[in-house]
């Protein structure tokens, strides 16, 4: 009887041992380099010229036009973005090509004669259209660390454009969901005013004329020369005021990322005039001192710990946050421990903080859906972070047919009045109000990881709002939780933004016990309004050195690599 007993338990601690086994889902491992990206096709041009022996930021000028034919709803010249880099010799760096405000804009240019919000000027149109970024971010990367010519870089998007891309099922979705919208936006119909369907191509001839002007010309081609001339007329015709002058003038900026620890990991991620770097900071280190692991994936607690960072942070972005080059930020106060040690000072694990009794934090000032993110990491050991955007969904939904591209609605980005929420419903304060040439706040949040002074991770996503919180979830899934990095990806996300004082989670993927214990402590659950919560794409390098890509189940993503 006892020898029975015996080999059962020895055959239950066998089983026990298996499950704990299990292997774990990754995704696309390989050795030498990666690229995840939104869309099959750019991520295989990615990947190509890294086969080619081009370095991650060759690859980087090339996705960003590849994304641009092959993922419309995001990728784009008509708008702009941010990269965050790091040399396999450890220099890190930072390029921002966000959209400017043109110089007629004026701060209540969204105003009706009462001061109210006039509805959808900032978002539809003509008039929602900031001065385009990405032609001088792509230029400016492939000048300054670009390696093989600009031809090898331009060609096969030229060549894709004319083949044109097969529609996935996600996007004939998509399309159909945005027409009644392109409608109103534009005069004429467009490419995407068509019924496509599912397994269709759609070809882009125009946009293939502006890639090989490009390719002949140069970057002012898009700035000063046939291309601007044209965008202006269209824009003009539409009912905007950007002129050639503000194409002219348009510059992108170098700037140093902002960094932090958080237990030993370096992270490095993009300053404003983002808001990214600075609340990823924020919220990373006021949960540090909490042991999150211990509390479990998903828990009560470590969502508790987590809403409360987020509110706190979100509080101080909307107050403090804007355009360098225009206000006076407080930056190494707002992400030092002793201002945001006394920040949690208020949080209770008993009962949830009300967002009515958080403002923005106290600071001596001295002075004052759609985006889309690509990671790369090429065989030379550099890492690339790209996010970029043109907003909205297909932005302002304007399409210059000529040109063969949409335009950004980028200037909802500011804050049109304060205290009224824009298409995030983010509140903005004064530090984000719109002048002439300034950017605005972005919540875009490009960042790569180092473990140990040795790289460690590229990641990123869109989500408006919601991608700060999304690519720090995600750290920590791998951090903390000790997931590979495609469970990271996949793993369920929630978001808190201070303001509406609601936890948004992805719906259904949470287990309803732990909503009722949430309620009951104090959050608001809102399950509704987001069925997804960004789509991470993003790099891991392993321990053994080998990559892993975590391309997100939520959109068409793809990991490409060799
Ligand atoms: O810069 C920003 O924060 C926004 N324009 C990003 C928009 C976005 O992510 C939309 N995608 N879901």
């Amino acid at each position: 009887m006892k020898r029975l007993l015996y080999v059962f338990l020895l055959l239950a601690l066998c089983f026990a041992c298996k499950k704990a086994d299990k292997p774990k889902k990754t995704g696309l491992i390989t050795k030498n380099a990666m690229v995840v990206s939104a869309r099959v096709e750019a991520s295989k041009i990615g990947s190509d010229i890294l086969k080619k022996g081009g370095n991650a930021f060759d690859a980087m000028a090339s996705m960003q036009l590849a994304l641009a034919v092959a993922y419309p709803y995001a990728g784009n010249l008509g708008g702009g973005g941010f990269m965050v880099y790091r040399k396999s010799d450890g220099e890190i760096g930072s390029l921002d090509f966000r959209e400017k405000a043109p110089l007629a804009a004026t701060r209540d240019m969204y105003l009706d004669e009462n001061g109210d919000v006039l509805p959808e000027k900032s978002t539809l149109g003509a008039m929602a259209v900031g001065v385009p970024g990405s032609v001088a971010g792509i230029f400016a990367v492939h000048e300054k660390f670009g390696s093989l010519p600009m031809e090898d870089i331009i060609k096969p998007s030229i060549n894709l454009a004319y083949r044109g891309v097969v529609v996935t099922q996600k996007q004939e979705t998509r399309i159909k969901k945005y027409q009644p919208l392109f409608l109103k936006a534009n005069k004429d119909s467009i490419i995407f005013s068509k019924s496509w369907k599912y397994g269709d191509t759609i070809k882009y001839p125009a946009f293939a004329k502006t890639l090989e002007r490009l390719l002949q010309h140069g970057k002012d081609e898009f700035y000063k020369g046939e291309t601007a001339k044209r965008l202006v007329k269209f824009l003009k015709e539409n009912g905007g005021i950007i002129t050639e002058e503000d194409l002219a003038r348009y510059t992108v900026k170098w700037r140093t990322p902002t960094t932090f620890m958080y237990d030993d990991l370096k992270i490095i991620s993009m300053p404003p005039p983002s808001s990214g770097g600075i609340c990823l900071a924020q919220i990373m280190k006021m949960i540090e001192p909490y042991d999150l692991d211990k509390f479990g994936h998903n828990s009560v607690k470590a969502i508790q710990v987590i809403t409360e960072a987020e509110r706190r942070a979100y509080a101080d972005r909307s107050f403090y946050l804007g355009d360098p080059d225009f206000v006076n930020i407080p930056s190494d106060t707002l992400i030092s421990t002793l201002y945001l040690n006394d920040r949690m000072q208020t949080f209770s694990f008993e009962k949830a903080t009300s967002s009515k009794d958080v403002s923005h934090g106290d600071v001596q000032v001295i002075e004052s859906d759609e985006t889309t993110h690509y990671s790369i990491i090429d065989q030379f050991g550099n890492a690339v972070s790209v996010t970029t955007t043109i907003n909205g969904a297909y932005g302002s939904k304007l399409y210059c047919s000529e040109l063969g591209f949409f335009l950004n609605n980028e200037m909802d980005d500011f804050s049109s009045k304060p205290g009224v929420p824009n298409m995030f419903g983010l509140i903005g304060g004064d530090a984000n109000s719109i002048l002439p040439e300034k950017r605005m706040l972005s919540a875009m949040t490009p960042t790569i990881v180092e473990k140990n002074g040795k790289l460690f991770m590229s990641v990123g996503t869109p989500g408006g709002s919601t991608i700060i919180t999304s690519v720090m979830q995600t750290i920590l899934n791998v951090h903390e939780f000790n997931m590979t990095m495609q469970e990271a990806v996949n793993a369920p996300r929630f978001h808190h933004q201070w303001l509406p004082d609601e936890i948004r989670m992805e719906p259904n993927l949470f287990e309803r016990s732990l909503i009722l214990q949430l309620e009951k402590l104090g959050y608001p659950i809102n399950e509704k309004d987001s069925p997804v919560i960004g789509k991470v794409d993003g790099i891991l390098v392993l321990d053994d050195e080998m990559l892993e890509g975590g391309a997100d189940y939520r959109g068409d993503d793809t990991a490409v690599g060799f």
